[in-house]
């Protein structure tokens, strides 16, 4: 293992990592949608966290977005936060291709991502994709966010990796 990987430990989150992830997630408000408690708790299975020196540093959690078309459904990869003090050292990689790892036994037709580091994610092989191809898959997530009116005036950068 790379030596400057091995202060964190990436694990499943579990119940009590809710509030810690909430806080995570709160810290990049212009770069993340904020989840209720609720919702992350709801999916608590779907979430990896990363620890250092036993605080929460990292974040990452992916949802089903199923083919209107039937066949395998995609995923969108969600919540990906590292803590400002922990960038930049490979976590963020580590975090969402630990992910990744988790979806690819489902066969995913393709994964998505909301994003405005479309550097960090063409370096794990995601491609720019037109959000009105993605717009269906889209919709859950962006029903949830308050932040823009619609998916096509939100800034977020959408990409693809497929498989
Ligand atoms: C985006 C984010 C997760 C990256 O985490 P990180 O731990 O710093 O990333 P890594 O160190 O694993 O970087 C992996 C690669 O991407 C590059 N990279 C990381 N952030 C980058 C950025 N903002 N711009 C350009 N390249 C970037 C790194 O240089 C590295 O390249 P290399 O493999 O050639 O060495 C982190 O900056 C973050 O939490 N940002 C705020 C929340 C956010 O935007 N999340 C994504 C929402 S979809």
């Amino acid at each position: 293992m790379n030596d400057k990987l091995e202060p964190f430990l990436v694990r499943p989150a579990t119940f009590s990592d809710a509030p810690a992830i909430f806080a995570a997630l709160k810290a990049y408000p212009d770069r993340l949608v904020p989840r209720p408690v609720s919702d992350i708790l709801l999916n608590t299975d779907r979430f990896l966290v990363a620890e250092k020196d036993g605080e929460l540093v990292g974040t990452v959690a992916w949802s089903i977005l199923p083919e209107l078309e039937g066949g395998n459904p995609s995923f969108e990869l969600q919540s990906l936060s590292v803590r400002a003090d922990c960038c930049r050292m490979g976590l963020g990689r580590r975090l969402a291709e630990a992910a990744i790892a988790r979806i690819r036994p489902y066969r995913p037709k393709e994964i998505i991502v909301l994003t405005f580091s479309p550097e960090f994610f063409g370096k794990l092989g995601f491609r720019p994709a037109d959000k009105r191809r993605l717009v269906y898959k889209l919709y859950h997530g962006c029903a949830h966010c308050a932040k823009y009116d619609s998916p096509f005036t939100c800034p977020e950068l959408a990409m693809t990796l497929a498989f």
